[in-house]
């Protein structure tokens, strides 16, 4: 082998190897989990406690005959229906500085605090029931930067559409088994 074959050798493993130094140090992540996936790691964990709770407590509790779910749980001392099971706990993580946030939206509320925050989040949450997509932005509320995330919630068992259907509070009364019936809105803090 001649003395300039070697150097080309040399020069391109070289070249190589810095090209892959160099590539490697751009594609590395600087920020962990993109925020996405952690919106969806949440919404996973969120949707298989309200499931459990609802299947395993509500429903069985209420087909031994001990005791029902109502609305008035705490007066009537009964279980926590699973939206309001789910709000009290979200209420429980707000206490311990505000990591994140999550709710259960609609634009046909049952209770009037679940409505969209502002114009933006309803017209978001119109694109949700409306394509049943998962909508994404960046907002601002209380002065801090969030990453809202907004999941469709379906109408998974004829329970939703009954109660929601029935209910003295619910504009809507023409709900479907499958229907998108609101959001779950994960809001994950940006700085
Ligand atoms: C026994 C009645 C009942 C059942 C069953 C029920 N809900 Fe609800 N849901 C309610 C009530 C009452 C609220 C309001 C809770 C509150 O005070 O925030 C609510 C709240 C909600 C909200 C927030 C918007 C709103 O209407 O205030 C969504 C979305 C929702 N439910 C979806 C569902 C889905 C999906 C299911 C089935 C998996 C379901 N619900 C089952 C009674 C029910």
């Amino acid at each position: 082998m001649s003395r300039k074959t070697i150097l080309i050798a040399l020069t391109t493993g070289i070249l190589g190897l810095l090209c892959g130094w160099g590539l490697g140090f751009n594609m590395a992540p600087t920020n962990g989990l993109p925020i996405r996936v952690v919106a969806d790691y949440l919404h996973a964990v969120l949707q298989a406690d309200r499931t459990f709770y609802t299947q395993h407590v509500v429903e069985r509790m209420e087909a031994m005959l001990i005791v029902n779910a109502t609305e008035k749980w705490r007066e009537d001392r009964t279980l926590p229906l699973p939206a309001q099971f789910f709000k009290e706990s979200s209420r429980g993580l707000q206490v311990r500085g505000k990591p994140f946030r999550y709710r259960l939206i609609s634009i046909w509320p049952i209770n009037q605090e679940n409505e969209p925050e502002s114009e933006k989040d309803r017209h978001a949450l119109e694109q949700v029931v409306n394509f049943g997509e998962v909508a994404e932005r960046e907002i601002e509320l209380e002065g801090r930067k969030y990453h809202q995330t907004i999941f469709p919630d379906r109408a998974v068992s004829r329970a939703c559409v009954n109660c929601h259907n029935a209910h003295e509070g619910s504009p809507k009364r023409d709900f479907k088994l499958n229907d998108i019936m609101g959001g779950l809105e994960i809001l994950i803090p940006l700085e």
